[in-house]
């Protein structure tokens, strides 16, 4: 049994392509990207030391954290070098002008 909530988080103006923007939502840290017109979204603080990802450096899909360089791909969250190493991917859906996330809430998952 697994649920999910869905989050207005921004709007399509706020994520210019090819950049990312940080939001919250339900209480956790959202990093989200445009890559070539596509928003993405992955958990947004860093697994290496709880940097802020969204405000790294956005190359193609591949974003690099600010703090000390991990690299992630922002399509599904996975590290570059590690890919057991993964930031949460979470759905995106976008309606008209307005992003939304669905955070799932299924007790345990990470
Ligand atoms: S906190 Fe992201 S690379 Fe260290």
């Amino acid at each position: 049994m697994s649920e999910s909530e869905k989050y207005r988080v921004a709007s399509l103006q706020e994520i210019p392509s090819d950049t990312g923007l940080e939001v919250t939502a339900g209480g956790r840290v959202i990093a989200l990207f445009n890559v070539d017109g596509q928003v993405r979204a992955i958990d947004g603080i860093c697994a290496h030391a709880g940097g802020p990802i969204a405000k790294g450096i956005l190359n193609g899909q591949i974003i690099t954290c600010p703090w000390h360089g991990w690299q992630y791909d922002v399509t599904n969250g996975t590290h570059c070098l590690t890919p057991a190493i993964c930031q949460q991917p979470f759905e995106v859906t976008v309606e008209g002008e307005d992003v939304f996330v669905e955070l799932s809430s299924i007790p345990g998952s990470t």
